[in-house]
């Protein structure tokens, strides 16, 4: 019988496995190459909260619209948020322009190449300035983000739930980091976490850890991590208008930069609370004047912190309709799937295309 190997997960062999199987990223520096802090912060910036695939279009025409931080430091704020659109969250574009005016208007240019340093600046948290700081600078950072957090839960059995299990996944990996290439270490948590060691049937027959992944030897691989009971959400209540002029524009308003959904596009609504609401009671609310119906139904979402259901409100104006708000623009419902409308709004433009 083959002893089972009692090795541990190590950098190297998870190296020499990214030497062989690295996704080809258009951000990433290749073999032999030096890494581009530029391109390395505006592919962090854009990936935080998106998906690698759907970034990658967004980062190609960026660099070849502004290839440089100055570039992006002089564009008009509008043509970045324009070029941004369809990536949701406006307010992470507004800051990645004010980062970038930084950058020029305080380093000269140069993105400062350490940890504490990046930290400082606009958008760029914890795990962004240890991604940057690793991958642009071979600084010996840790970029631990969800995907980090199940490679390394499973490679050493951690079974503490989540977010516990968070500050021993922490220093398992700053413990792992290879002194003389800190970037790929990186980069390779993160490819092994996206391709192999994924959140469901992970391919564990193909993992460079397969001997030495301790939740593998117990069998809890696929298990981790535990992620902590959920806390009931509390259940949040708005009703939304649905106003359509007699060109089949529909009215849509943005909302504030900051907080939640900042500077995304929604349905002109009434403020959420507790218990629902009555149209008579939200009509003082309602962006214009006019016989609204209440829709049967309601379109339902669930943010992390709580749970929201909204009514909707429809009425079809004869006229050109009030004159805007600042915030207000109308866009014909053909034009939806280009703006950048979160998964709520687009459930309540559902709602109120189908519904009654
Ligand atoms: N997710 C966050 N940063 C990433 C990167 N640099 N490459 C691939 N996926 C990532």
């Amino acid at each position: 019988m083959v002893p089972e190997s009692t090795s541990s997960p190590c950098a190297a062999s998870l190296l020499a496995w990214y030497d062989r199987h690295r996704r080809d990223l258009p951000w990433r520096a290749r073999p032999g190459e030096v890494a581009d802090p530029y391109r390395v912060w505006l592919s962090e910036i854009m990936l935080q909260q998106t998906q690698v695939q759907a970034v990658i279009p967004y980062f190609l025409r960026f660099l070849d619209r502004w290839p440089t931080v100055e570039a992006l430091a002089a564009a008009d704020l509008d043509a970045v948020l324009a070029a941004w659109a369809g990536l949701g969250y406006y307010a992470r574009a507004r800051r990645l322009h004010t980062c970038a005016r930084a950058v020029v208007a305080d380093f000269g240019g140069s993105f400062p190449d350490d940890e504490a340093g990046l930290r400082a600046l606009p958008g760029i948290g914890a795990y962004t300035a240890g991604a940057i700081a690793a991958i642009a600078f071979d600084r010996p950072a840790a970029a631990v983000d969800g995907n980090v957090e199940r490679v390394m839960a499973r490679a050493y059995a951690i079974e503490t739930p989540l977010p516990a299990a968070k500050t021993a996944i922490r220093e398992r990996t700053l413990a792992m980091i290879p002194p003389d290439r800190p970037g790929d270490f990186a980069q390779a948590l993160m490819d092994l976490g996206a391709t192999v060691c994924t959140p469901r049937n992970p391919a564990c027959g193909i993992c460079p850890w397969r001997d030495g992944c301790a939740g593998r030897r117990a069998g809890i691989a696929a298990d981790l991590p535990v992620a902590a009971p959920r806390k009931l959400r509390p259940q949040k209540h708005g009703l939304v208008f649905w106003v359509e002029r007699g060109d089949g524009a529909v009215l849509l308003r943005r909302r504030p930069d900051e907080g939640l959904l900042g500077g995304m596009l929604e349905l002109p609504s009434t403020p959420w609370r507790e218990s629902p609401w009555a149209l008579k009671e939200a009509l003082p609310h309602a962006p214009a004047t006019g016989g609204y119906r209440l829709l049967p139904g309601v379109a339902r979402h669930g943010f992390t912190h709580f749970l929201i259901d909204l009514a909707v409100a429809s009425v079809r104006l004869d006229g050109p309709g009030p004159a805007p708000g600042p915030d207000d623009q109308w866009h014909r419902p053909e034009a939806f799937p280009g703006l950048a409308l979160p998964t709520l709004t687009r459930r309540a433009i559902r709602h109120a295309q189908t519904a009654g």
